[in-house]
């Protein structure tokens, strides 16, 4: 029988991911236990068990969906933004309850004000898609965006922009560098998602999988 391929974000999710996947008895304990090494250290990016119909593999957060839309993966697991950046055409099927923080609007106290009044605010930003979407579509401002690839709170504080739009979990990166949340856009936590043809074509294999993942969610 042809494996069923699952894709998981590396990353913050991973670890959360395996130990779920495990207590579902989906994952065999060798299975986890490697799969747990792979996270950690090692630099193989696959792993299929040959008593097992399941293969797994890790990749980029935000190319997850990338590889589910595509069939690569007939299933995967992946942060709720970057379903919301990616906006491929998947069936989101469950939320998975880990990784849960809010989709937020942050900066400099000092930048209320101009967020509620102002346009042509910059915005830097990971999530382009979702900030334009925020600011254009549902507040109708006027917003320059700026695309950064990480570490995006250094933007307000070396002025290169106002406000970031970014994740926010604990909430302490925000409060070491002065910065706060100015507007909640979204609550995120990770989900499960299924290509559109594996969803009728591994019907039965896929819902055993619903099934046994909703049976340890709380
Ligand atoms: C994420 C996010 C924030 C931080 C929020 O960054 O972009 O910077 O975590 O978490 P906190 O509220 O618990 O402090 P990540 O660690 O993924 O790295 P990056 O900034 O390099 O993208």
């Amino acid at each position: 029988m042809k494996p069923l391929v699952a894709a998981l974000a590396k990353g913050r999710l991973s670890g959360d991911a395996i130990d779920l996947f495990g207590r579902a008895g989906i994952l065999s304990a060798g299975m986890k236990s490697a799969l747990g090494a792979l996270e950690k250290k090692s630099r193989r990016l696959i792993f299929s068990s040959p008593d097992s119909d399941l293969r797994f593999f890790l990749a980029k957060a935000p190319d997850v969906p990338t590889y589910v839309d595509y069939g690569a993966a007939d299933v995967g697991v992946a942060g709720k933004d970057t379903l919301m950046e990616g906006r491929r055409n998947l069936y989101e099927v469950l939320d998975l309850g880990f990784g849960a923080c809010t989709m937020a609007v942050a900066g400099p106290e000092e930048a209320r004000d101009h967020l509620t009044r102002g346009n042509n605010l910059r915005v830097a930003t990971k999530y382009p898609r979702i900030a334009i979407d925020y600011f254009v579509r549902r507040k109708q401002q006027t917003v320059e965006i700026i695309m950064l690839g990480g570490s995006v709170e250094l933007a307000p504080i070396i002025g290169l922009s106002d406000v970031i739009v970014d994740i926010v979990e604990t909430g302490s990166t925000l409060r070491e560098n002065g910065l706060t949340v100015l507007e909640k856009i979204a609550p995120i936590s990770a989900r499960l998602v299924v290509n559109r043809a594996s969803m009728k074509i591994e019907r039965e294999r896929i819902a055993l999988m619903i099934k046994k993942l909703k049976a340890v969610l709380p």
